[in-house]
């Protein structure tokens, strides 16, 4: 997944992309480039690295004769995440045609690039790259309309495109085509701006115009032009005010983007309840639009989501199935996509996705909207294509998540999905009202325990001392806290790079218990619970193999097999993986932290994977 801007207007255009495509190194960093065109010459620099290492070796020429304030100019500029072909300067964007009259930055996969190449045997290549393809049958297709050339070329890609051009032919135009992957149009006064999501045009605009599959057209500093491949007439796409400040995509102070939002996440939670929870009644307003008595009728629910998005399902499978009583299903969305799936009616299908933007994720909620399924979002980017597509979605209210580590959208996620289930519980009766008030007086302690957590993690940054050298960490524990041990592992091994496995605490026999000894630390959740018994019991089979057993547990909870205790708020049981994963997370981020890991921008990973 990459990251592209374009700009065109008056404002110091290096300036501007440069900080645009900084904003989105997260969404991918192996190489970046720019391109600008002044005095209807297109100037070009890519480097393999990162985005200050393009800006630092920029030629001199290309700050000569840039004339701010009178001239409009147009560029764009690109940060990959590579797909095909390795990085390099010749695969880095942006690309060019024959005689450099075309250039382009993309972001998606186009899948029958090769076909398509093979009928282009007169252009000229110069990287191994799909996204040049692109640009040549441009070329090839261009007859004096550039926005008829861009038609009929979309017409003939196949796969996920999000691609912005300039060319000299139409010096003060930017040109834009998107399908499956995202692209959002910037406004401003006689400015305009275009990127692949809202972070990098913050400093400058909150209004956005967020373009859906097909579209493509043109923006000149005062005016854009959209069409769609479904449709003759220019289409109208409404004006999207996105109240985040450029405040909130900066550090304020943190070393990392990632400890930053760790440290958000009891304001994240506090704005997601307060805006939803008046007294004891559960008010979604408009992102719910289905009917209590489709709801009421309920006997399924599907959860789907990857990665830390699959872990909030499985957590919510628990929570659901103890409030709701129905039948619940989670699976992976790279699993579920290629299932052959049995869907009944009465089902209620809810996807997971803090981008919004997970091809997996998207690719099966279609699947199930095609299957005529109900389908909920939970996501953390308004305009995004789960937002849009879903039936209903949940906003989660996070702000901008940029470390690629997420945190405080897995909380944010977690507590909308609870009052979402109490909500549903309340419509079918399937709870006591003491009961939904007992587990919402819990959800409204959280921010506060996630608060004292907080206060004081000199004891987690010692454990973290003692144990950043080791190459392997088991996690384990059982029931709803199952899923914490997976999450807490997964923050651990894509950000230190060291080899973690989370596991349910009654599966030790069955095989891993042959992995331990005191070269293993265990991390084990030992709070507050129906099965605590049951973990002790397992704590033992750990202890008796020697390893060293770090556990998270209340107060008053005590075992001589623990060798280094994280004491933790009490709490009910159901609630205590909001609580429980913030310790984990910590953990994960001060081991990595010893390590100098690039932890905002782990190895071989993006913020969000919008290719399969
Ligand atoms: C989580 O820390 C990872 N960055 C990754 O597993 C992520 O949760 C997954 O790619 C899903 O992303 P999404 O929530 O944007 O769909």
């Amino acid at each position: 997944m990459c990251g592209i801007v374009g700009y065109v207007g008056k404002r110091n255009i290096l300036e501007v992309l440069i900080s645009g495509i900084k904003h989105l190194e997260y969404r991918g960093y192996d190489s970046s480039g720019i391109a600008v065109l002044k005095n209807n010459k297109i100037f070009r620099h890519r480097v393999v690295g990162k985005v200050f290492q393009m800006e630092s070796s920029l030629p001199k020429e290309f700050f000569s004769n840039l004339k701010t304030t009178e001239s409009v100019y147009v560029g764009i500029a690109h940060t990959r995440w590579a797909t095909h072909g390795k990085p390099s300067e010749e695969n880095a964007h942006p690309h060019v045609d024959c005689n450099e009259n075309f250039v382009i930055v993309h972001n998606g996969i186009i899948e029958n690039f090769l076909e398509l190449k093979l009928k282009l045997k007169n252009h000229k290549f110069s990287s191994e790259t799909d996204t040049e393809v692109i640009i040549h049958l441009i070329e090839e297709n261009y007859n004096g309309s550039l926005l008829e050339a861009i038609k009929q070329t979309i017409k003939l890609l196949e796969g996920s495109y999000a691609f912005v051009l300039i060319s000299r032919y139409q010096p003060q135009k930017l040109f834009f085509a998107r399908k499956d992957s995202p692209l959002v149009i910037g406004v401003a006064e006689k400015e305009n701006f275009i990127a692949s999501d809202v972070t990098a045009m913050l400093k400058y605009t909150n209004k956005f115009l967020f373009l859906e599959n097909y579209d493509y057209g043109e923006i000149s500093f005062c005016e854009i032009k959209i069409f769609n491949l479904k449709s003759e007439n220019v289409q109208h796409r409404n004006i999207n005010v996105i109240n985040w400040n450029s405040q909130m995509v900066e550090k304020s102070g943190f070393k990392h983007f990632m400890l930053k939002e760790i440290y958000e996440q009891p304001q994240v939670l506090r704005e997601n309840i307060s805006s939803r929870v008046f007294g004891e009644k559960i008010i979604f307003n408009e992102e719910i639009k289905f009917k209590d008595q489709m709801l009421k009728k309920i006997d399924k629910i599907l959860l789907i989501g990857c990665g830390t998005s699959y872990h909030t399902a499985v957590v919510c499978k628990y929570f659901f199935e103890h409030i709701l009583r129905v039948s619940i299903e989670v699976d992976i969305a790279s699993e579920f996509r290629y299932r052959d799936l049995i869907l009944k009616k009465n089902t209620l299908a809810i996807f997971i996705s803090q981008s919004g933007e997970t091809a997996d994720t998207l690719a099966s909620l279609r699947i199930v909207k095609e299957n005529k399924i109900p389908t909920l979002g939970v996501c953390n980017v308004i305009g995004s294509s789960l937002y849009r597509e879903a039936d209903s979605c949940i906003y989660i209210k996070c702000g901008p998540e940029i470390g690629v580590a997420s945190t405080k959208a897995f909380t944010g996620q977690l507590i909308c999905l609870y009052l979402f289930g109490l909500y549903i519980a309340k419509i079918k009766q399937t709870i006591s009202s003491n009961r939904y008030l007992e587990i919402l007086n819990y959800l409204y302690k959280t921010p506060t325990y996630i608060e004292h957590i907080l206060s004081d993690t000199s004891y987690i940054k010692q454990l973290a001392e003692k144990f950043y050298t080791k190459r392997d960490f088991l996690y384990l524990a059982r029931g709803i806290n199952y899923p914490i041990a997976l999450e807490g592992s997964l923050k651990l091994k894509e950000i230190s790079y060291i080899h973690a496995e989370g596991y349910p605490a009654g599966e030790m026999k069955h095989g891993p218990i042959a992995l331990i000894d005191k070269d293993m630390p265990v991390v084990i959740i030992a709070t507050k619970g129906s099965l605590l018994q049951k973990v002790f019991s397992n704590l033992e089979e750990v202890k008796s193999r020697d390893a060293k057993v770090i556990a998270l547990t209340n107060y008053g909870i005590e075992s001589k097999s623990i060798d280094y205790k994280i004491v933790l708020p009490e709490t009910d049981e159901l609630v205590s993986p909001i609580i429980n994963v913030v310790p984990l997370q910590l953990l994960a981020y001060y081991i990595a932290d010893i390590l100098g890991c690039e932890i905002d921008q782990p190895r071989n990973l993006a913020k969000s994977v919008t290719v399969e």
